[in-house]
């Protein structure tokens, strides 16, 4: 019995790791799929898991549910692009039900915002209050360079949907050396006059794509030290939980936050892991140590699966090591965004 009386059962003791880190952020990969092919998260001739071996809505929502009784209070759903799986609005009500019941805090969507424009309404209906949504240029050709897809209008009317359907709407861009560097400030400006934060991204190696990753890194040090000429940037002390240190900028009023996973401490205090579309939970995105729920649930149901995310709290590791220090420095996560979710 816990000190408010409730019964403690394994099923729904809170997730603890072995550094004591609790666990209550779980980031759900719906679908490996996407119909854009950003150039530092996939190959154009992407390989994507077979059907057989995705979790059905079904199954998704119990691999969640699992999540819930044990202490998780903020779920966001990933991709690759969540929005192209079939039907996914089943879920997002199902999950939306457990934000408006109080057994959640928030549900939350990362998404590049092609579909956002019929999407957005429903989302908003199912119990979703903010969006993140990747973007990484404002220019439509470099668009189409990065994302080898010439679907910019689509983001931008979605994103206008999403504000305009009383969304709140964070912009993810990945700073990408020679690609969006110089167009940084205006992609802040532009976020901030539509109201919206903006968080900027090192590269990860997450996979191997065409390009060699140094060519794509850049270190957002350089980046905020450019920022800092520019602009007055005062430090919020205040963290979300999440790995982004966040300033505001005073002569935009708006928030400018920087994930940088290669420069930064990134690790300590993490409270969150990952399930893939596959089933597979990953308890660092920096990390090949998985568990597999896909085969917990389908062989032994509810216990099983509560038992699977005992083992995963054994094997959550410290932190995780990526490097990008020389070229050819290849991948130690051979895995990419898009499948373990970005
Ligand atoms: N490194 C950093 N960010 C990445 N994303 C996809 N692949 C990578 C990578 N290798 C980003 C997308 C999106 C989010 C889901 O993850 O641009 O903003
Ligand atoms: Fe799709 Fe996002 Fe990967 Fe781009 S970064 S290809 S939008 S999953």
């Amino acid at each position: 019995m816990s000190a408010d009386g409730a019964v403690i059962t394994t099923e729904t003791k809170p997730l603890v790791d072995s550094f004591g880190r609790r666990i209550t952020y779980l980031r759900l990969s719906v679908t490996d799929r996407c119909d854009l092919r950003c150039n530092y998260c996939m190959t154009e001739d992407a390989v994507f898991a077979p059907k057989a071996n995705i979790l059905t809505l079904e199954e998704l929502g119990a691999v969640a549910n699992a999540f819930i009784a044990r202490g998780v209070r903020k779920v966001r759903l990933t991709g690759g692009e969540p929005l192209a799986r079939r039907n996914i609005l089943a879920l997002i009500d199902a999950l939306g039900a457990r934000v408006r019941s109080g057994d959640i805090d928030e549900l939350t969507v990362t998404t590049n915002a092609t579909q956002l424009a019929r999407f957005a309404e429903p989302l908003r209906e199912a119990g979703v209050k903010r969006l993140n949504i990747s973007l990484d240029t404002l220019d439509r050709e470099k668009f189409a360079a990065i994302a080898r897809r010439d679907a910019l209008d689509r983001v931008l009317a979605g994103i206008d949907a999403a504000i305009g359907a009383g969304l709140k709407v964070k912009i993810n861009t990945v700073a990408l050396k020679d690609r969006n560097i110089d167009e940084i400030p205006s992609l802040i400006e532009w976020a901030h006059g539509k109201g919206m934060d903006l968080t900027l991204i090192e590269v990860m190696p997450l996979g191997e794509v065409e390009e060699d990753r140094i060519d794509q890194f850049a270190s957002l040090t350089d980046v905020r030290r450019n920022l800092s000429e520019r602009w007055t940037l005062e430090d919020i002390s205040d963290r979300t939980g999440g790995p982004a240190r966040y300033v505001r900028v005073k002569e935009t009023g708006g928030r400018v936050g920087f994930i940088t996973p290669l420069t930064g401490n990134f690790c300590d205090g993490c409270n969150r892991v990952r399930v893939t579309c596959s089933g597979e939970l990953y308890m660092c995105l920096g990390q090949q140590r998985r568990v597999d729920l896909k085969g917990a649930l389908r062989s032994g149901g509810p216990a099983a699966l509560s038992s699977a995310l005992d083992e995963a709290m054994r094997l959550k590791p410290l932190g995780h090591d990526f490097e990008i220090s020389k070229r050819g420095d290849g991948v130690r996560v051979p895995r990419f965004m898009s499948a373990t979710g970005g």
